[in-house]
């Protein structure tokens, strides 16, 4: 909770001084209701209006998180399921996660609280290549990796050629290990391009975010995104390049 004054100073509509100014004018609104006194306090979520405009509340905030499986890349979830913003209970601003991650799968997730930059990096014409780490049932031939590498017809469409490597094989369990970079963003589009093929995921992992990756980080860590970093993604999206 902060003091009024100090919130409407922070979200830079005016001085301190002018702030306690306004409220006594009877200027601000708190959740629609007119608020006189100084003293009044309030939380993130509450609606402030100087002269019937809304002031934005909040810095901009981007983070990293090493989402864990079995968490759900949303906010809120009405079966008490964990949501990946469980993993950031100190960060007042309110974080929601940029595109998501299967419950199933791990991986390198964002979270912001800019819609602007959100939509950007999600936008379906944006390049922006994720790498994902998916454990096989089974080994695909050379030929069958081949399909995924031309692009492959799924029931949305075919997609785009993917990058596609062959990490380990381990014949006796019938299983194996593949990279694969992609693009695009569908819903279970990994899961579902092997699939295709034939090879089940068994297991999936994403490991880089253009060049995010989860360097130093263990599952339900998270991390600030520095300015820099920021700022190179947002030239990614914008133009397909970090320069
Ligand atoms: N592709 C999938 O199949 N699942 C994910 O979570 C992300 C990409």
């Amino acid at each position: 909770m902060e003091r009024l004054q100090k919130v409407i100073a922070h979200s830079g509509v005016a001085s301190r001084r002018k702030a306690e100014q306004l409220i006594i004018e009877g200027k601000v609104k708190v959740n629609g209701a007119v608020v006189k006194e100084l003293g009044t306090k309030v939380s993130g979520s509450d609606k402030v209006e100087v002269s019937g405009v809304q002031i934005e509340r909040e810095n901009k905030v981007y983070y990293m998180l090493y989402k864990p499986r079995s968490v759900i890349s949303a906010v809120t979830d009405d079966k008490g399921r964990q949501v990946v913003t469980d993993f950031f209970p100190e960060i007042e601003e309110r974080i929601y996660p940029v595109g998501r991650l299967d419950y199933d799968t791990s991986g390198l997730l964002l979270l912001t609280n800019d819609g602007e930059f959100a939509n950007l990096l999600m936008h379906p014409s944006n390049q922006i290549e994720k790498t994902y780490v998916a454990r096989l049932k089974g080994v695909p031939s050379k030929f069958k990796i081949r399909e995924l590498e031309k692009g492959i017809k799924l029931e949305d469409g075919m997609t785009a050629p993917a990058k596609v490597k062959v990490l380990s094989i381990d014949k006796k369990q019938g299983k194996s290990i593949a990279e694969i970079t992609i693009h695009e963003g569908r819903n279970r589009q990994v899961r579902r391009m092997f699939e295709a093929i034939g090879f089940p995921v068994q297991k999936l992992k994403r490991e880089r975010f253009a060049f995010l990756t989860l360097h130093g980080l263990n599952a339900g860590e998270g991390r600030e995104l520095t300015p820099h970093e920021v700022k190179q993604l947002r030239a990614l999206a914008e133009t397909g390049s970090i320069r």
